[in-house]
């Protein structure tokens, strides 16, 4: 395949990344990162998450068993992979905590697999009050945000008067300084919002016992990584939300707080960028969105409804039902080119099963009948937007669990096909199913065949 990036057209990997991988959402969130992540966790000794907080929800399942990761990286469910929070991310202490439990209550034995960033970002209980005073004051125009106060931490990151995971270890400055900080939200819960503030003695108690149980996590991903790295060890890195709700490049500003792209994997885990593997991004084979934003192809009626309730469209993290439409070539090319992504996952193929026929969004048209054909900076104009589709056929047999193209139909290979001219990169893994082994890697090239490496 020869794709946009130079560096992969002479087919050869080379030895800048030794076989790491990079997963990123490529729409606007729940693509399916959480079953690829767990699926390629057994190829990689270590996982670092690099972005967001349990405002993610990834799904895993295998055999009986069902996981829903927030914080912790879903390569934790494979017993090998080593998993690492980067500074990039930002950590409500009693979340992780739960999370911890409810994964060793499922089975999963952490032990000393998990290393949190001294760096990171907490997120303290004020900081959802925040989140859920601003967006009230929002009203419609509210963002949709998942209430656990994300942005409000990340800009007291950005402020400067954040508060970090290695106070965590450190009791006394800790409580100091959170109480401090939650003083001044205290008052813009009052003062600007009519909100009651918050009992600061029982936030404070639950954090201290939460902060005792994280504390023996801390340790800085970077030596690791790199000492990993210069063994010839590959590394898998995993994004949360996706590139259509990054804080920059999403459609601002309907996005979270973090940036999601690849790139941004390197600083959150101070590595150099030619750490980074190939980006392989993660798409479903139509749209979803949950939360406020701008959304062309999104569908009110039948299809919308249809999609819903054949993919389960309802939020991991928050149980909202998400908003549903046709695959969107438009704003996903601008998705490929903003993240670098070289080849894609397609998701959920199955959900389109038993559909007559099938329509791509490929361009869009403004309000004074222009050709649109990437998504502009401008969220409001986004929303003017009216899809142009065209229309492919469907198939009728099932796809479900199908591990290979030969037991896809005709029409589902050609909407594959379709696809990946209008992306300009090779779709290497489909997925249909929710399952492990309801996947299938397709195509050649050096995407591909990493894929099938770390899957053998
Ligand atoms: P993430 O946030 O990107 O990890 O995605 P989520 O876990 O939030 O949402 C994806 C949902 O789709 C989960 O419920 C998965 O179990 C499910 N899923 C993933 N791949 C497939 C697939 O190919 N087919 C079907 N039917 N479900 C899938
Ligand atoms: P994963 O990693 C889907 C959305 C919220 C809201 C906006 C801002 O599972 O794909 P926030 O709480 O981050 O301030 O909310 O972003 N959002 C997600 N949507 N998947 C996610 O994560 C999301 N994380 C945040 O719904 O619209
Ligand atoms: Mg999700």
């Amino acid at each position: 395949y020869d794709g946009p990036n130079p560096r992969w057209r002479a087919g050869k990997l080379g030895d800048m990344a030794a076989g790491s991988l990079m997963v990123v959402g490529a729409q606007w969130g729940d693509e399916g990162k959480g079953k690829i992540v767990d699926l390629l966790a057994g190829g990689f000794p270590a996982v670092v998450r690099y972005n967001g907080g349990h405002n993610a929800g990834h799904t895993v399942k295998f055999e009986d068993k069902h996981f829903a990761l927030h914080l912790v990286p879903s390569g934790i469910i494979n017993p090998r992979a080593r998993c690492f929070m980067g500074a990039g991310m930002v950590i409500d202490p009693m979340a992780l905590v739960t999370e911890i439990d409810g994964l060793a209550a499922g089975g999963v034995t952490i032990g000393d697999r998990l290393t949190l960033s001294p760096r990171a970002t907490l997120i303290l209980p004020t900081h959802c009050a925040l989140d859920a005073a601003r967006e009230g004051a929002l009203g419609t125009k509210k963002i949709g945000t998942t209430g656990r106060g994300i942005g409000p931490a990340y800009q007291d990151q950005a402020q400067r008067r954040g508060l970090r995971t290695h106070l965590l270890a450190d009791p006394k400055r800790f409580e100091e300084r959170a109480r401090k900080l939650m003083a001044q939200h205290n008052v813009e819960l009052e003062r600007v919002f009519d909100a009651t503030p918050m009992d600061l003695d029982e936030a404070m108690e639950r954090l201290l016992a939460a902060a005792e149980r994280v504390a023996p996590m801390l340790g800085d991903p970077g030596p690791e990584i790199r000492a990993l790295h210069n063994a010839g060890q590959p590394i898998l890195f995993e994004g949360a939300q996706g590139v259509l709700l990054d804080i920059t490049w999403g459609t601002y500003p309907f996005v979270t707080s973090s940036s999601c792209l690849p790139a941004s994997a390197a600083a959150s885990c101070g590595v150099g960028v030619g750490l980074l593997g190939p980006v392989l991004g993660i798409m479903k084979a139509y749209v979803t969105r949950v939360g406020g934003g701008p959304f062309p192809t999104e569908d009110h009626g039948e299809v919308g409804e249809r999609l819903r309730k054949a993919g389960h469209e309802f939020g991991t993290t928050t149980g909202r039902p998400r908003r549903c439409g046709w695959f969107d070539a438009v704003a996903a090319r601008y998705a490929v080119d903003a993240a670098g992504i070289d080849a894609i996952a397609l998701m959920k193929l199955d959900v389109l099963d038993g559909m007559e026929e099938l329509k791509i969004a490929t361009s869009y048209t403004d309000p004074e009948g222009r050709t649109v054909t990437t998504l502009p900076a401008e969220a409001e104009d986004v929303e003017r937007l009216t899809p142009v589709y065209e229309t492919v056929p469907g198939w009728s047999a099932s796809t479900v669990g199908a591990t290979s193209e030969d037991a896809l139909p005709p029409q589902a290979l050609e909407y594959l096909d379709r696809l990946e001219t209008l992306l300009g990169v090779p779709i290497v893994v489909v997925s249909t199913g929710p399952r492990r082994e309801e996947t299938m890697t397709r195509g050649q090239g050096p995407v591909a065949d990493l894929l099938r490496s770390r899957l053998a």
